[in-house]
């Protein structure tokens, strides 16, 4: 399976904090939004990568994601001309997918949960298996801000709302999406909402119908966290801080991922460290690829 992260639009909510900067380029504590992303996809064993970015921020990211080879994974970049919906991803994204399944991963998603890693790579596995479509769920205080899902007695996914006004359930669909190699024709065949954007919750409605869509509940031991506005970029910071903090832990330190995952060795690892420089991530990274020279493995 190959992803694509969405790091588009005009982040207005965010204004004017990014008229000059793009909202994934922001720092989550101490590292930038699409670090986490990133992470979401290298951890599901997803090794081919798109960044798609608006026009005039593309060279900001290239600068700082490179071509991937750092990290064992391979990164190329297309742009949205417009914001015209998160579905459109896929057809930006069509030479990339090149006819296989796809993992679409927003580029202001935050996922955080033991074993979670372990989740999302079982799912790629039932895709490409048994087809279909796989959304994540996670329980929130407003779901009128998502698009929600509903779920019959028996846990099976019966109907999907966008941003609806009376949520019929607390269960947001997250911003992880992964699909079987329709995803492109079917995107294709969508018609824009009265917003005028291509519609993801329109695409995953499509699957229902068809009876492939499926929905993994994240549960209460993860954490799916927004970064829709100021408070919410600011109480996902402080999540990140308190957690690695206590625990001594990087988040989202995508040298660490490939090094667990073995698309770079602990020697490499150990070099990115060292050229890295001064900052808390840096010494993180070297002294957790120290260990793992030392040990053999991580905790
Ligand atoms: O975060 C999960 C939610 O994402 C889902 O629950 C909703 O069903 C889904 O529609 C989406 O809702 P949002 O209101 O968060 O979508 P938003 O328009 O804010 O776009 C999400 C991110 O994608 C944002 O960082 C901007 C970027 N984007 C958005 C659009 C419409 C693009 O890169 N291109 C686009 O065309």
């Amino acid at each position: 399976m190959r992803g694509i992260v969405l790091a588009g639009g005009t982040g207005t909510r965010l204004h004017p904090v990014t008229r000059a900067v793009s909202k994934q380029l922001l720092p989550v504590y101490d590292k930038p939004m699409i670090y986490y992303p990133i992470s979401v996809l290298m951890l599901a064993g997803i090794r081919e990568i798109l960044v798609i970015t608006t026009p005039h921020d593309r060279e900001q990211f290239e600068r700082l994601l490179g071509d991937g080879a750092q990290w064992g994974v391979r990164i190329d970049y297309a742009v949205q001309p417009s914001p015209d919906g998160l579905a459109q991803a896929f057809l930006i994204g069509a030479d990339h997918l090149a006819g296989g399944p796809a993992a679409l991963v927003l580029g202001d998603n935050i996922f955080y949960g033991h074993g979670i890693g372990d989740t999302f790579t079982e799912s790629v596995a039932t895709v490409e298996r048994d087809g279909g479509c796989t959304l994540f769920g996670y329980r929130v205080s407003d779901p009128e801000r998502y698009g929600v899902a509903i779920l019959d007695r028996d846990g099976t996914l019966v109907d999907i709302e966008e941003k609806p006004e009376k949520p019929r359930s607390n269960l947001a669909v997250t911003g992880l999406y992964l699909y079987d190699p329709d995803v492109v024709e079917l995107a294709g065949r969508l018609q824009p909402s009265a917003r005028g954007e291509l519609e993801i919750t329109d695409l995953n409605r499509v699957y229902l119908q068809r009876q492939q869509a499926r929905l993994v509940d994240l549960g209460r031991g993860a954490a799916w966290l927004d970064t829709g506005t100021q408070d919410a970029m600011l109480e996902a910071t402080q999540f990140v801080q308190v957690l690695q903090h206590r625990q001594g832990i990087t988040i989202a330190c995508l040298e660490e991922v490939a090094m667990r995952r073995g698309y770079i060795t602990a020697e490499q690892a150990l070099v990115l460290g060292e050229e890295m420089g001064k900052s808390g991530y840096a010494d993180y990274l070297r002294r957790t690829a120290r260990e793992f020279l030392e040990m053999g493995t991580l905790p």
